[in-house]
């Protein structure tokens, strides 16, 4: 294999596979690699951002860390779609919830992702964009939960550039408005594969409450976290 040109971002040293999973943390990335995929090989590690690629049941797929925020995920997605050829972008993360039936350790599935940010300005469009997930992935990822008796979630979130808000009406004005959850990438990730005609869903584990303050340990997130996996892994062969 020839070698790939490297990005601002990335600087790949092998394969990068059309299906890409986005945690946030690139830890996370590394031990979903080691423990999900066969083959695993490391193909980034500019700004410690780790990037594997291997195989799912047969299927080629790439891991990697997308860092905190919209700035963040939305430019490694942009060199991930535009310069490396990634077709479908699976961010895979926590959030937060904002609605009473949505507890803790359930899986969001975003079907659309509203946003504090000015991400979606550079489009230049004469309105208001609404950033959706790939229908295709939200109906196999709902199916496949239902079969794994996992509560999901199919609903709009929020992706806030803000994780301490000044106001503190915040969180209720979107719950207000039906937000089932809150996060911070899902948004740009939508607007970056929709301007570049590919694919993108946003799955999360409730990791707080913000409805009751509720929170959970590492340990049972962990198990929450498997869940998710057993959803999102299946995408790569869709
Ligand atoms: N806010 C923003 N992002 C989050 C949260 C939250 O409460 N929980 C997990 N990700």
């Amino acid at each position: 294999m020839s070698k790939m040109k490297a990005t601002p971002h990335i600087n790949p040293q092998g394969p990068i596979a059309k299906t890409i999973l986005l945690p946030g943390d690139p830890l996370r990335a590394k031990f979903i690699a080691e423990t999900y995929l066969e083959d695993a090989q490391q193909f980034n590690s500019v700004r410690n951002m780790l990037g594997f690629t291997g195989y799912y049941q047969g299927t080629q797929v790439s891991v990697m860390g997308s860092g905190m925020g919209i700035p963040s995920i939305s430019l490694y997605a942009w060199e991930l779609i535009h310069v490396y050829g990634c077709e479908k972008l699976i961010r895979i993360g926590t959030c937060g919830s904002l609605q009473p039936e949505v507890n803790v350790f359930d899986v969001v599935i975003a079907q659309a992702a509203c946003s504090n940010s000015n991400f979606i300005n550079q489009y230049n469009l004469p309105g208001t964009y609404a950033p959706i997930g790939s229908f295709r992935l939200i109906e196999a990822v709902r199916e496949r939960a239902k079969a794994n008796g996992v509560t999901s979630h199919v609903g709009n979130i929020l992706s806030s550039d803000t994780f301490y808000n000044a106001d503190p009406s915040f969180n209720d004005r979107w719950a207000k408005m039906g937000i089932i959850a809150v996060e911070m990438e899902t948004a740009g990730l939508y607007a970056t594969a929709a301007d570049a005609g590919v694919e993108a869903l946003g799955i999360f584990t409730v990791s707080d409450s913000l409805v009751t303050g509720e929170v959970t340990t590492a340990e049972q997130r962990q198990t929450a976290f498997t869940d998710m996996m057993e959803l999102a892994l299946p995408l790569a062969q869709i």
